[in-house]
């Protein structure tokens, strides 16, 4: 694991070190940066949101983040390992393990039942049908769906659907939320109400959250406020003296 030492001298871990990460794209002969030589360090525990107008390399770090893409050029460490040198095999079972994805399209499956679309997420485990539906009943009554478990998708509102969602992202105990525009199809109340259900889950289950979001107002929720422009991350801001861990949430720290 990293540690370093920050202003008060206290050890923090690093859950993410990233050195100078580029990811660039060809466009019409013309390298473009999507995201340009981002050093960043994020804490286990922190909550973090990302903010920026749209284009300013949001998605792709959270692509990075989610081990869903590779940089172009720069390490990417999770928990002091190495990740740009990790064998595929690894990879995927970070994917399965260690990650739990929200975007913006909920990306249910139509044809199953609430309790499904989070018991399916536990498939690839080997977990059994009754263990499946025993988990996937306690999650869902943890995001407030506990009289929502038979319902298809087709019939729970955004904000519940989002629930869902959320309560699948949990589905084999993460160690990081990665939220990509999470709020992007809801309403300002539903779309606060996963905030404040997303955040929480720092602390009721100490899990990492990383929210990419250009709404400015919903990511004053959010601990650290981390903002991009044209690929660059320009500021990287704690709004709570109080990290959830002591971490005070400095990049260089
Ligand atoms: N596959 C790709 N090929 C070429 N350019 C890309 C690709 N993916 C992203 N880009 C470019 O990288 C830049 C950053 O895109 P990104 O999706 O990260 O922005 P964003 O901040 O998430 O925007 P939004 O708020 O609209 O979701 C954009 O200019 C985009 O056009
Ligand atoms: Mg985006």
């Amino acid at each position: 694991m990293t540690t370093t030492i920050d202003d008060n001298s206290v050890m923090v871990s690093a859950l993410y070190d990233l050195d100078k990460v580029s990811k660039t794209y060809i466009f019409g002969g013309t390298k473009v940066y999507a995201l340009k030589e981002a050093t960043l360090r994020i804490g286990s525990g922190e909550v973090v949101s990302i903010e920026g107008p749209s284009g300013s390399g949001k998605s792709t770090l959270l692509l990075l983040l989610g081990v869903l893409d590779n940089p172009s050029a720069g390490t990417i460490a999770f928990d002091g390992k190495n990740l740009t040198s990790a064998r595929d095999a690894e990879l995927t079972k970070m994917r399965r393990e260690t990650i739990g994805y929200v975007f913006q399209q909920f990306n249910l499956i139509p044809t199953l039942s609430a309790r499904d679309n989070v018991g399916i997420a536990m498939v690839p485990h080997h977990v059994s049908k009754a263990e499946r539906d025993s988990r996937s009943t306690a999650l869902l009554e943890q995001v407030g769906l506990g009289h929502r478990l038979d319902h298809l998708p087709s019939s729970l509102s955004g904000g519940e659907q989002q629930r869902v969602a959320i309560a699948r992202a949990l589905a084999n105990k993460p160690r990081v939320i990665i939220a990509d525009e999470p709020t992007g199809n809801l309403d300002s109340k539903s779309g606060g109400e996963i905030i404040s259900l997303l955040t929480g889950l720092q602390k009721t289950d100490g899990v990492t959250i990383v929210i990419a979001t250009h709404d400015e107002d919903i990511s004053r929720h959010a601990y650290r406020k981390i903002r991009m422009k044209d690929g660059e991350i320009v500021d990287d801001v704690v709004l709570q003296s109080e990290q959830p861990n002591g971490n005070h949430g400095d990049k260089n720290a």
